[in-house]
Parts: C-alpha cells; structure tokens; sequence
C-alpha cells in the first residue's frame, strides 16, 4: 500500500531548505503539543485517536444503520452544516461517479444535502422532489440547535410524518449529535430515533471519522472501515517526529511560506471529484488558523478549469499566495483522444493520447509558470481516489491543521468569530432574547447608531 506524499522542493525560490529546516524543533514541539494534549484548546483532541480508537463495534453498528436505511429509502437526504456536512459531502464527491445524480440505476440511495444554506428555493424543489418519493433523514448537529439544518428538518421532519405517519417515520430518521445536551438530543430520545454521539472533544470540522461523516458515507456505498484503516495508517506516521512525517513537514512549510509574506494558500486540483474536498479545507483550515489577527487565507481553484478564469491573478496578481497541489496519480478509467481526418482543431498530436496524459501536462507546465511567476508550490501525491487513500489524506490535514494552528500562535480548536453573524442575525429577526440588540441594530439601520 502507497501513501500520500508531500513535495516541498519547488517553494526553495522562496524559502530556502535552511528556513524551513530552521522551524524543525518548532514544529516537532507543536506536533508534541498536539499529541500530548498540553496546548489551548486541549479538551477538543478527540479527533487525534478516532481512526485508531474507534470500536470495531460502533462501524458495524453504522453499517448496519447505513443498510437500513438503504432498504427503505430511494433518497437519505442529510442534514448539516459547516462540519456537520462538508466532511461527508467531501468523501463522497471524491468517490462517487461525476454523473451518479443523472442516473436512473437502482443500488444505493441517492445521498442529498440540505441544512447548508437557507435558500428558499432550495427548500422548497428538495421537498418538491421529495415529494411521494421514499426517503429518508440523518439530521446531524453537535449543538441541536443550529439555525440552518434546524430549518430544514423542521420541514422535512414534518413531510415525512404527513407521508408514512409518525411511528414509520421515527425509522427512518437518525439523529448524530450530543451525547446528553441540546434540542435534537432531547426530541431523538422523545421520538425514539436511532442515534449515534459526536463526542464532547471532537469539534465539528474535526468529525468526518466519527459518525457525523461515517454515517452518509456509508449510506452511500462506500467503506467505513477502509476509510478508517487508511487514517489509522496516517495516524502512525504522523505521530513521529522528523522530516519522513508529512504532516510535520506541510505544517512547518506553509508557516515559513506565511512568515515570508505569502498569506493566502491556493489549494488546487486537477480532478473534478476533488472539488469538495478543498471546501472541506477550507473550514478545516480557515476556521482552525483565522483569528486573532492572524492566519493563511485559504482559497481553492479546480484546474485546469480556473485557469479561464483565475489563472491570470494567480500567474500575475499580488505576489502574496502560494499554491498547494493536490495531484491524483491515477485515473480509474481511459479515454484516448481520436484522430480527426479534417484536424480543423489541430488536435491530432494528441490523438492516440490519453486524456489524463494531457491534464498531467497541463498540470505540469502550469506548476512551472507558477513557480516561474513567483507562486511556490507544495505537491501532495495521491495515489488514486479509494476509501484509503481519502481517509489518509483526511487524516494527513487535521493533524497537519492541528501543528500549523500551534505553530501559528493560536487555539486552532475554538471558533469564537462565528457567533459574530448569527447574533445580528437573531437580532434582526427579533428572537426572544435578543431584545436589546434588536432595538440596538434599529438604530443602526435607521442611522441613529
Ligand atoms: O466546525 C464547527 O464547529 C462548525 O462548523 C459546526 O460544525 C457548524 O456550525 C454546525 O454546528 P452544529 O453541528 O452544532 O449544528
């Protein structure tokens, strides 16, 4: 078995082997911080030991929920936001045909999002397409109480009911969230919900291998326990010390490439599957690293599909960002480019080629006018899109997010600067509670503040 790797050579034009070597014992010490448990943040470390830790047991015990809810739904519609959806929505993106929404073959339910938006219209074609249809519901919140996804089950919780009646539907709703506290808790354990626990110390966008993420990914199809053996082997290698560890060697990189003065980092891929993923990362690394003034803007591109679109800024805008390249090593399938006898294209040098080989040279010459242009990359070879390697990949990136966060100066386990939106937004829709700062954002609005 392979394992991911991570290529520093082509930032040196910026920071050199020295700079990057000069942040060993740093690093070494934030990685001891993490596995010690000895930083800020400390009661939110669930997540260091959950491939390793996670009972055989409880995978089954989702397994078995997962095929459940397989046999009686046509759709399982799951409900989450921020790190209650982006792990899950990630891994099955990555592993699921580009076209499996398109098509009509019977097999796993279709797995469909919602909680993650308050689009209206949204709600309201999900229900229309829900509408006599079989389905199903995994309702996934840490608090219970989250504005987004309590929308949404507030509506879907009631369709359901109105379509089989109230004790059919308790079986298929599953609820994932606190072991004892808050609303959904309360309600799952009224209306007899199969339920499975986030864990008090894993935080949300640190959840994708505890139920919160197995759940979906295993109603999709895929393999829960491959997932997790691939991150139980990452959790190995990243628990050592030294340059052979990538999530030392990525985490020690990006900071000397932000005290250089880069302070935005691209994430780009070159495979259309992976494009939740980079959503992932970017609350995995945006919430973890962004606050007290501080922290790497984490952005993504698809390539070479951006490149029509962002490709300008990046070869020439500010010179502030650095690039990582996530670059997959293999292709599930081959398609060769045809000849053409008319040629009025002028693509027959590329005929008898495969498509792959002219993205892996569209992804090479681009790194290089990158790197060429003043923009240093990082690469991360994975080896193909399995359950293992995605779970090693996953792994890789909370515990690198985890050294970085400390390398950083911060508590990359709290997210005090997400409460900022959801108090005006109380405000001004004047929830019981909030009188003050409603008649305070009034004023404001009226330009009377
Ligand atoms: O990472 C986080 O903590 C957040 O993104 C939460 O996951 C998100 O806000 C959803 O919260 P909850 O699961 O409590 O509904």
């Amino acid at each position: 078995m392979k394992s991911i790797e991570v290529n520093v050579s082509s930032v040196y034009q910026t920071v050199s082997t020295d700079t990057i070597k000069a942040l060993d014992a740093e690093a070494e010490k934030c990685l001891e911080i993490v596995d010690k448990g000895t930083g800020a943040g400390n009661d939110f470390l669930g997540w260091v030991n959950l491939p390793s830790a996670t009972p055989q047991a409880l995978l089954d015990d989702i397994e078995a929920t997962a095929a459940k809810l397989q046999k009686s739904c046509e759709y399982v519609v799951c409900i989450g936001i921020g790190g209650s959806y982006l792990g899950a929505k990630a891994v099955i993106e990555a592993l699921s045909d580009s076209f499996a929404a398109y098509k009509l073959s019977a097999g796993n339910p279709k797995v469909i999002f919602a909680g993650q938006n308050i689009g209206e219209d949204y709600m309201f074609e999900l229900m229309d397409l829900l509408r006599d249809k079989k389905f199903g519901i995994i309702v996934i919140s840490k608090s219970g109480t989250t504005t987004e996804p309590a929308i949404a089950f507030r509506l879907l919780k009631d369709m359901l009911e109105k379509q089989v009646g109230k004790e059919q539907a308790a079986e298929r709703i599953v609820a994932i969230t606190d072991e004892k506290r808050g609303a959904l808790r309360q309600l799952a354990t009224e209306e007899g919900y199969k339920t499975f626990v986030i864990a008090d110390n894993v935080g949300g966008r640190f959840s994708v291998l505890s139920p919160v993420g197995l759940l979906p990914i295993a109603v999709a199809g895929y393999s829960i326990k491959a997932l997790m053996k691939g991150a139980a082997d990452m959790e190995a290698v990243t628990a050592k010390p030294g340059e052979q560890n990538p999530a030392q060697l990525y985490a020690q990189t990006r900071n000397a490439l932000y005290r250089a003065g880069k302070k935005t980092e691209i994430l780009a891929n070159y495979c259309p599957k992976l494009h939740y993923f980079a959503e992932w990362w970017k609350q995995l690394y945006g919430e973890s690293e962004g606050k007290d003034g501080k922290g790497i803007f984490p952005a993504s591109v698809d390539l070479t599909t951006d490149l029509h679109s962002m490709g300008q800024w990046i070869q020439d805008g500010e010179r502030t960002i650095f690039e990582t390249v996530l670059t997959l090593e293999k292709q599930d399938h081959e398609v060769i480019v045809p000849t053409d006898n008319a040629n009025l294209d002028g693509l027959n040098f590329l005929a008898g080629k495969r498509i792959d080989q002219v993205n892996k040279m569209a992804e090479l010459g681009t790194r290089i006018a990158h790197i060429d242009g003043g923009v240093p990359n990082i690469v991360i070879t994975l080896p193909a899109l399995s359950e293992e390697y995605i779970g090693q990949l996953i792994y890789f990136f909370e515990k690198a997010c985890g050294i970085s966060g400390y390398m950083l100066g911060v508590n990359p386990f709290n997210q005090p600067g997400v409460e900022a939106y959801k108090k005006n937004m109380f405000a001004l829709l004047e929830k019981p509670g909030y009188e003050k700062e409603t008649e305070a954002m009034k004023k404001r609005l009226s330009g009377n503040a």
